[in-house]
């Protein structure tokens, strides 16, 4: 499973990719809010660190106003995927931009159905939103099952990121359901590598090596 970062911190993404982490970068106009700088700027830069999908959302909800988003920020990085929200002008400005080979991301889904239009509408990527959902006491890793199973059904190319992504638990779910991809926020990340039992170990093993020396 490719992990992606959920995250506009550049500082975040430094420290994750020099883990080898960070297979692509998930931004969204909220994370983009909470880092100083210009929105291309904040883009250009996670695309000098990390080499693979760099998802930059539009904020445009008509069709037009995507398309010229999206023909605006692909020229920023060959890396850009297009983030597009899930509605019915989503849909088609999605049709149009996979007919011309530009990547996308329909972003904000909530339902299985929702992610089978998305996929029919020719989206490279689909993005459930597990821990909203978890939120309002709807099982979010259900949907993320149920696209799964119908993108497998029918052969679909498109590739399911698990998003909203609150904790281990959730990353964990998404690798056995064959999620192919999972966009963690580093708080998350962070916690995936750490063990008590490891720590307990390092300083057990370290007590005893220093018994060795006496
Ligand atoms: C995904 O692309 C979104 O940026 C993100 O996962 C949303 O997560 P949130 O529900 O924590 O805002």
């Amino acid at each position: 499973m490719k992990f992606f970062i959920d995250t506009a911190n550049i500082d975040e993404i430094k420290e994750a990719h020099s883990m080898g982490m960070v297979d692509g970068v998930t931004t969204n106009p909220s994370l983009i809010s909470k880092e100083s700088g210009v929105f291309e700027e904040i883009i250009k830069e996670i695309c000098k660190i990390v080499n693979g999908p760099v998802n930059a959302e539009v904020i445009s909800l008509d069709v037009e106003g995507m398309l010229k988003e999206a023909r605006h920020l692909i020229g920023i990085h060959d890396n850009i995927v297009v983030k597009i929200p899930m509605t019915v002008d989503g849909l088609k400005a999605t049709r149009q931009l996979s007919g011309e080979g530009i990547k996308t991301n329909v972003t904000l889904i909530f339902s299985p159905l929702q992610a089978l239009m998305a996929a029919k509408a020719g989206a490279t990527y689909v993005s459930p939103f597990v821990g909203r959902l978890d939120d309002l006491s709807y099982e979010g890793m259900l949907i993320v099952e149920q696209i799964v199973e119908i993108y497998s059904n029918y052969a679909y190319n498109t590739e399911v990121i698990v998003a909203s992504i609150r904790n281990p638990l959730h990353v964990l779910d998404s690798a056995l359901m064959g999620a192919d991809i999972a966009t963690i926020p580093f708080n998350v990340l962070s916690k995936l590598a750490a063990h008590p039992l490891t720590d307990k170990g390092i300083r057990s093993f370290l007590d005893d090596w220093e018994k060795t020396k006496k």
